[in-house]
């Protein structure tokens, strides 16, 4: 395979070249394009997408460098890393065209770095750490989760003082749409962290990978994308209102105390109310995650109409609380969890929502050990 990828980005940097001697319409460069997806199209039968990470000196797929890793980090991933990308990944389905307009945009060495515009089957990224490393898998949630947990509590302790972190938000954000966008398959921090505050994040970050996933597959874009990740981080945040000794509570729950934790829809939107530089779907969000056409909390008038960015945090939301291992029961297999928001398919899902979380989301997922994510490279897009 490695070798398979290394002709294929040979080819893809023989066109890049061969455009620039010649002409766009030169036989070998249109040659070494078809090479090129050709040899990606075969990479395809066995791998959903190809990545490969671009450092100052080497270029890596899977952890390992290119046999002409020199070559090309002189060549055409000095053309990208001039427009700041570091890591650019080719999907199923990839098209000449697609090739095509990523090389022009290539071609001009001379033209000012700027942004490169990605494709439905080509993506591009940037790394963010100080010491990129080769070792580093890039299609995990970046930077330590312990370390994340504690940005959100301090997110969380802001916004109830009226201070919000904004620049760790958005850091934590960042992260969450790139680890999104970059890649289809997406790895969730495995709960199996025993405190509430460790299970809070487990879950909220769970929630914000899967809805944006899912905002993205059906069409989200740009700002509207990164607001509803900000809202799927913050969707919970009025369970900070719940006394901890009902959120930590291993038995059944009391009339009086499921009170309480009803509350958190209200107290979450009334808390976001007003927060600086928080947008208004997060409030929004916040408010209605727990409603449904046919009933849940909080009540509202007959006739409500439900923001989208609910509808999807909320199919998010119940998935990886169906699939999450909780004190009271083991938590469901994919299948299964599938199965159950299908029955409400219609009625409380939307068809289109469930069908592309099923189909795309959910199966592109793992889930793994927190531990074992605590020194991934940061990834941002570029
Ligand atoms: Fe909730
Ligand atoms: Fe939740």
């Amino acid at each position: 395979m490695l070798d398979l990828i290394d002709r294929a980005m040979c080819s893809l940097q023989a066109a890049l070249f061969g455009r620039e001697v010649y002409s766009r319409e030169h036989p070998a460069v249109g040659g070494n394009m078809k090479g090129a997806h050709d040899l990606l199209t075969k990479a395809f039968h066995q791998m959903e997408q190809v990545t490969i990470l671009a450092f100052e000196d080497r270029v890596v797929f899977h952890n390992d460098k290119l046999p002409s890793s020199s070559t090309l980090a002189e060549g055409l991933f000095r053309r990208l890393h001039q427009r700041g990308v570091e890591a650019v990944s080719f999907r199923r389905g990839l098209t000449c065209d697609e090739i095509r307009a990523m090389l022009d945009q290539l071609e001009d060495a001379t033209k000012e770095p700027e942004k490169i515009k990605g494709s439905a089957h080509i993506r591009f990224g940037w790394i963010g750490s100080t010491e990129p490393r080769g070792e580093a898998q890039p299609f995990k949630l970046a930077g330590n989760p312990r370390r994340q947990a504690g940005v959100l509590q301090h997110v969380w302790r802001d916004i109830r003082t009226g201070k919000p972190g904004q620049g760790e938000l958005m850091t934590l954000v960042a992260d969450i749409c790139t680890s999104v966008s970059i890649s289809r398959g997406i790895t969730l921090p495995l709960a199996s962290l025993k405190t509430h505050d460790e299970y809070t994040f487990v879950h909220t970050i769970n929630v914000a990978l899967l809805s944006t996933s899912l905002a993205e597959e059906v069409g989200m874009r740009g700002d509207a994308l990164l607001d509803l990740t900000v809202a799927a981080v913050l969707h919970d945040i009025g369970k900070r209102m719940i006394p901890k000794s009902v959120l930590n509570k291993d038995g059944k729950l009391t009339d009086d105390e499921w009170k309480l934790v009803r509350r958190h829809p209200e107290d979450g939107a009334r808390l976001l109310f007003g927060a600086p530089d928080i947008p208004a779907v997060a409030l929004i969000v916040a408010f209605e995650h727990h409603m449904y056409p046919d009933g849940g909390y909080p009540r509202v008038a007959a006739g409500w109409k439900m923001h989208l960015a609910s509808r999807i945090v909320q199919v998010a939301d119940v998935f990886d609380a169906l699939r999450t291992d909780r004190p009271y029961r083991k938590g469901m297999s994919l299948q299964k969890a599938l199965e159950i928001l299908q029955k409400d398919a219609g009625t409380r899902y939307e068809h289109a929502l469930l069908d592309a979380f099923a189909r795309r989301v959910a199966v592109n997922t793992q889930r793994e050990l927190p531990e074992a994510a605590s020194d991934i490279t940061r990834i941002r897009s570029a």
